[in-house]
Formats: C-alpha cells, structure tokens, sequence
C-alpha cells in the first residue's frame, strides 16, 4: 500500500470515470445558462461567522464543520453549504436583482464516511435572489428536477411543502415544543434535550420514539398564514402546469436552518434511504439580512453529483460517455508524423491522441484501441491510412494532405 493515501471520507475522480463528472456538470450548466444563471465562483473557506448563522441548531454546524485558525488568527470554515457564500458575496458586492447565480464546488463536512456520504463531496447548485414571486419557485424545483430527469433518472421523488415564514412560523414552533414538551420522556436521547434548540428537527429524527412521538404533532402546513398560504399554492399550480410531479409531505424537515415557505427534497428511491437525498433546497428569505444585507427574498438548491452517479449508477442511466476520442495516431516512421499529424487534427477541430516513445506498430495498436477512439491515423513508410478501430473496416489508404478531412468524413 502507498504511503499516502486519499484521506478517510474523501477520493480521486480519474479518467475515464471523470468523463460523467463532466458530463454531469456540463448539461447542469447548460440548464442554468438557459436559465438565466450566471456561475459563481466564491472562496473554498469563509469566516466561520458566515455559516454559523445557516443554522447554529443542525449537525452541519455543529458537528461537522472544518474550522481552523489561520496563521493570521482567523477562525475560518471549508465550506460545508453553497448558500451562505453565495449569500455573503450578495451582501459584499450588492450585485442588481434578480440575482441569478448557479455554482460547482466541493463541499466539506466532516461526517462519518460510507457509500454516498463523503467528508468532501460535490454540489451543483443555483441561487436566486430578489423576487419573492412563487413561480421563481417554480423555475427553481423545475431546473432541479428537470436535472434528474434529463439524466434518464425515473425513481426520483419530489418531496414539496412549506415552513411557513416569519408570521407563522414562530407561534407554530411554540405549539410544536408544547406538544414535543410535554412527551419529553418519550423522545430519544439526542432530542431530548434540544426541544428548545429547535423543535422542527425533531420531526426529522428516524428514531422510533420520536416518530412515536411526533405522529400526531401539529402540521405547519395546517398552520400556514393566508400568505403563505396562497404562496404554496400557486407553487403547486406551476408546478402542474409544468408537468413536474410532486408530492406534498408536511413531515419534510431540512438540516439547514434558513429555510421558509417553499422547501423540498429529491429522493432517489434506488439509493438506500440514508443517503437516498440527491438534493434538496428551498426559500430562505430572512438569510441575507441575518448576514447584513438589506431584506432580500431567496431561493435555491443543491445537488450532490456523487450521489446522482449512484442513483444513475443503481438505475442503469447516463453511463460514461462513449470515446472521447475522435483520432489517434499511430505512427512508425519515427514519431515526427505523429507530432505533426495530432497538431493538424487538433487544430481543425479534431479531438486527437497519439502513441509516444517509438514503440512496435502492434503496441501502438493497442494503445490506440484502449484510448477508446473511434479512428487510427497509422503512418508507416508506404503511406498513410484511416481504419476504424472499434468496429472492423476497411483501411482507407489517404493523401497525407487529406488526414484531417478523411478523419472528417470517416466520422459522419
Ligand atoms: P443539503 O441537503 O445539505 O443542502 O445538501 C445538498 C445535497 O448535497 C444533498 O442532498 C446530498 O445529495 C449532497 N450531500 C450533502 N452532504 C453530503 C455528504 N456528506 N456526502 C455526499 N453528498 C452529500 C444544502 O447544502 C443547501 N445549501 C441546498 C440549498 C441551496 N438550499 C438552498 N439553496
């Protein structure tokens, strides 16, 4: 075993499995353009205030944060959430609203390490600041599903509901710690003890006294203000109108204390159901005033690509990408052809490769057919030629003025 090796709960993405990291991000980045998104590219750690302030009551900040003092003495954090950096930025730079960032980043928490749940893993997020409109809402669920979907993922399901905001939410919270209160003995031993903290993650606990205890707890949705109210229904309306199905689940807590109104999880049912939440999101109006800004609806998501790969990996879609190759060139003149030849291909557009060191014509072969591209260049002293290499086919004996177009053609 190597000295060294990738620390616990992180790893190495390589070629070729790469490719669908890439692809991944590329088709999420497309959405976003088409969207409206712009990226955002913000620092891998911030001033652990920043995040301290998404949610003082949940693991991620609690339990799992990456803080440190700097050499300066700063307390700092890798980051362990997208959206209080994006957040942050806002406030700092106070671009014009609506504010329409999407991100690709790694994220850092320090949680124990399994299948699907990694002290670093990867989010592809959006975040939309401004409008309080519910049919950003919509766009914003839309884009994410829409994700999924693209990627040929159909056991994806769309939990929806809605906190409430700053006019109902507190007298809910305090009908719901009365009812949580007075069963305190029932509750199991880590909840016990942080009603106070936060009532609502008590409604997320899997454990089968809390659930006991919390099945017939008041709802938020019955509690929801005529606001609110109304709010959550237009996102449904659009949400139908659009064809993107949901299901309401009042039970649906997040780990991340901003959100209000519209929150909602994306559940792949082919992972195993702890680590089955590809991504989630919501509103968070109050956020960018907890952090200093002026009063500024927002709303996103996150996505984890670690565990979308899974999912797609456990329904059988969006396999690696086929040959990222168009040409590879083998050469055994001496190598000059093969320098010259893979610059000419490469400038007219051509993704090339070539084999290196002067080798056999057979090793260079078989280089060329693990590279996994479609067509061989083989230059040897009679000439030059373009054979298929992963289907059989005619060799096709080709002017050396010609390659690029032959390797053109050849392609369809
Ligand atoms: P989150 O649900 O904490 O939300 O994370 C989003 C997604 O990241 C999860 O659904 C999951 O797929 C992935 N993820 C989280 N932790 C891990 C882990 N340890 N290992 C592997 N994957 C993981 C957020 O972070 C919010 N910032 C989302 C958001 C954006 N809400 C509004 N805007």
């Amino acid at each position: 075993m190597p000295q060294f090796q990738a620390p616990p709960g992180t790893f190495d993405v390589l070629p070729p499995a790469s490719a669908r990291y890439e692809a991944l991000v590329g088709r999420f980045a497309r959405a976003a353009h088409a969207a409206g998104y712009g990226l955002v590219v913000s620092p891998l750690f911030e001033d652990v205030g920043v995040f301290r302030r998404v949610g003082e009551s949940t693991d991620v900040v609690r339990k799992e944060m990456y803080d440190f003092d700097d050499k300066g003495g700063r307390r700092l954090a890798l980051r362990p959430e997208g959206t209080a950096s994006v957040v942050r930025a806002f406030v700092q730079h106070r671009p014009p609203t609506p504010f329409k960032a999407f991100y690709v980043a790694p994220h850092f928490r320090y949680e124990r390490p399994q299948a699907g749940r990694y002290r670093q893993h990867h989010q592809v997020g959006v975040e939309a600041l401004g409008p309080a409109d519910p049919d950003l809402d919509v766009e914003v669920v839309a884009l994410a599903a829409g994700l999924l979907g693209d990627l040929g993922l159909t056991r994806v399901r769309l939990r929806l509901t809605s906190l409430g905001d700053a006019a109902c939410r507190p007298a809910y919270r305090r009908a719901l710690h009365d009812h949580l209160a007075a069963r305190r003995d029932e509750l199991c031993d880590e909840h016990r003890d942080r009603i106070a903290d936060n009532p609502l993650r008590v409604l997320d606990c899997k454990r089968e006294p809390c659930r006991k205890a919390t099945a017939d707890a008041p709802r938020m949705l019955d509690a929801l203000c005529a606001a609110c109210a109304a709010h959550f229904d237009r996102v449904q309306a659009g949400l139908r109108a659009l064809g993107v199905a949901f299901h309401v689940d009042p039970s649906l807590v997040r780990g991340l204390d901003y959100y209000t109104r519209t929150t909602f999880e994306l559940e792949a049912e082919a992972l195993e159901s702890a680590q089955s939440g590809a991504g989630g999101g919501g509103r968070y109006d109050g956020l960018v005033e907890a952090l200093g800004g002026p009063p500024t609806p927002g709303i996103g998501f996150g996505l984890g690509i670690e565990r979308i790969l899974l999912a797609c990996d456990a329904e059988g879609v969006f396999p690696a990408p086929a040959g990222l190759l168009d040409a590879f060139v083998v050469d055994t003149t001496g190598g000059e052809a093969a320098r010259d030849l893979t610059a000419e291909l490469r400038r007219a557009g051509l993704r090339a490769d070539r084999a290196w060191e002067d080798r056999s014509f057979k090793a260079q072969m078989k280089a060329a057919l693990r590279s996994g591209a479609r067509l061989a260049v083989v230059v040897e002293p009679e000439g030059v030629s373009v054979r298929t290499l992963q289907e059989k086919g005619e060799a096709e004996v080709v002017e050396r003025a010609q390659v690029a177009d032959a390797v053109r053609r050849r392609l369809g």
